[in-house]
């Protein structure tokens, strides 16, 4: 009889467990959420619904909620400022108490009379209003039905990041801001923009107005191939003002997201270095790079550089009110310092074996610089060699060895492995895709991304503060190849850095996605159908 009602109990429970699975197929929310129990019925969001908060500090996301009903569906609830109405069906978001309350974490209550949110944190607010959006009928106008439900969610990692190369090509604020909201709607919330590179210098610093008058323009590009080395010679360029920048930091704020602005150092300078050569070891004069790829022409680790990068960060510092500047550090070739005798005597002077640890004396004396404004310096894996900068946090890129190393040295990481996270690759047969620069992740590849190392221990772990994916834009002419390349894969890192590691499943997410798609489609994002299989 015992071992008949275990039977009944565990039928009963393996087919509410898979009807839950099955609606929660059914619905297109990415990331999926922690918990999510359906239950029968709906919510109907129309003019007559009443929006009631309880605590001011959740009114800007009120705000973003009701200008999305109105932009998209013109749907306009009721903002009542005192308890809702009796007998009317109304949206109530509470200050909620959690055990262990974790940044962005919520509750979402779908009844069939009212909607609950509950959350101790705007992000928490902002993130259910996400949850929510999702679940709106993709085409429906004046009512809006959502199934009843009660959500429990909270973010698996606090660095959920995507990085835009607005050098190689430069995109509008326009667009920037659409990239952000993207980024947003799947709950990212670092965008790691990158602004500095040899093909052009795009961030407005008032100091030294030639890093934008002769550094954000480059005489013509490589067009094709680069095998082929062939040039155009169309005069390109662009540079966002400190204006624009403001304006688009404090968008991203409202979205929840932080901009960590990348100033290259000491490689990936040409730009800089056309416009001021006088920073270079050699002072040779150069031009804007019109060549993808990496260049001999870096600065040099004197102290009229480093007063002028203090300058440069110091408008950057102002800008950006987030904790961290990335200050590049990427593929620094050494052909100029070791031409230089001012190199050889600073390594003299400092016992340096190697031009790897002139590479980490420059990297220790910026890390000073940005800690003295209040900052901290993230930088590619390559600012291990030689010794790591004190406080200094790691984007382990070529790999994830340099993300292990720095946890093993109690630092915080980013990790972006090129073969899981870099969204410049092919995602589907390159025959049948637009050009890129080679590499091949699809879909699929990204999905299966474990940002933690195995290798680890569980104190090492907690170094590991996410991860990103990178949108380098060499072979992206333009925006909508930049949303070709960087949709759906951005939807499938958004629920890796969000979803508890046992919940992700491959084959849940794509039929996710697959419903998920009438909505980017209603927005106009331009994704990789190619993802889709056609
Ligand atoms: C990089 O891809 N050079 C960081």
């Amino acid at each position: 009889m015992i071992r008949y009602s275990f039977i009944l109990l565990s039928l009963i429970l393996s087919a509410f467990i898979g009807s839950t699975q099955t609606l929660q197929k059914n619905l297109a929310l990415i990331p999926i959420p922690v918990e999510c129990k359906m239950a029968s019925g709906n919510f109907t969001i129309s003019n007559a619904t009443q929006i009631f908060i309880s605590n001011p500090i959740f009114e800007k996301e009120i705000v973003y909620f009701q200008n999305y009903l109105k932009s998209n569906y013109q749907i306009s609830p009721l903002w009542v400022k005192k308890a809702p109405i009796k007998n009317s069906s109304y949206i109530e978001v509470r200050f909620g108490v959690f055990k262990d309350t974790i940044e962005g974490q919520y509750r979402l209550n779908i009844n069939s009379n009212k909607i609950i949110i509950e959350a101790s944190e705007a992000s928490g607010v902002f993130y259910a209003l996400q949850s929510l959006i999702q679940l709106l009928p993709v085409n429906g106008k004046v009512s809006l039905a959502v199934p009843c439900l009660a959500i429990e969610d909270f973010p698996r990692y606090k660095w959920r990041g995507m990085h835009l190369d607005c050098s190689r090509h430069f995109f509008s604020t326009a667009f920037v801001k659409k990239y952000i909201e993207m980024m947003a709607s799947y709950k990212m919330n670092v965008f790691h923009w990158h602004l500095t590179d040899d093909q052009g210098w795009r961030i407005e610093i008032k100091h030294y107005p030639m890093l934008t008058e002769v550094g954000a323009w480059r005489k013509g590009s490589m067009v094709g191939p680069y095998a082929d080395q062939k040039f155009d010679s169309i005069p390109y360029g662009g540079f966002y003002t400190q204006e624009e920048i403001k304006d688009i930091v404090e968008y991203a704020s409202m979205l929840h997201v932080t901009i960590v602005p990348e100033i290259e150092m000491p490689g990936h300078a040409l730009a800089a270095l056309a416009a001021y050569p006088e920073f270079s070891c050699s002072g040779n004069p150069c031009e804007v790079g019109m060549k993808w790829g990496v260049e001999t022409n870096v600065f040099c680790p004197a102290e009229h550089t480093f007063t002028f990068l203090d300058d440069v960060l110091s408008e950057v510092a102002s800008l950006f009110p987030g904790k961290y500047i990335h200050i590049g550090g990427d593929e620094v070739l050494k052909d100029e310092w070791e031409k230089s005798p001012f190199c050889q005597q600073i390594m003299q002077n400092n016992g340096f074996k190697n031009y790897n640890e002139l590479q980490s004396f420059f990297i220790k004396r910026i890390e000073y610089i940005v800690r003295i404004k209040g900052k901290s310096i993230i930088g590619w894996d390559e600012i291990l060699d030689g010794g790591l900068a004190p406080n200094a946090a790691v984007m382990s890129w070529r790999g994830i060895e340099g993300g292990i190393a720095a946890a093993k040295q109690n630092h915080d990481v980013v990790m972006t492995p090129g073969a899981f996270c870099y969204f410049d690759h092919y995602q589907a047969d390159p025959k049948t895709e637009p050009l890129a620069i080679g590499g091949f992740t699809t879909l699929e590849k990204v999905y299966s991304y474990e940002p933690t190392p195995d290798s680890l221990s569980v104190e090492e772990a907690k170094h590991i503060m996410g991860a990103q994916g990178n949108v380098w834009t060499e072979y992206m002419y333009n925006s909508d190849q930049v949303e070709y390349m960087a949709m759906p894969r951005m939807a499938a890192l958004a629920e890796i850095v969000w979803v508890p590691k046992e919940k992700k499943n491959y084959q849940n997410f794509y039929q996710r996605l697959s419903l998920h798609r009438k909505l980017l489609d209603r927005k106009g994002i331009k994704y990789a159908k190619s993802a889709f299989g056609k």
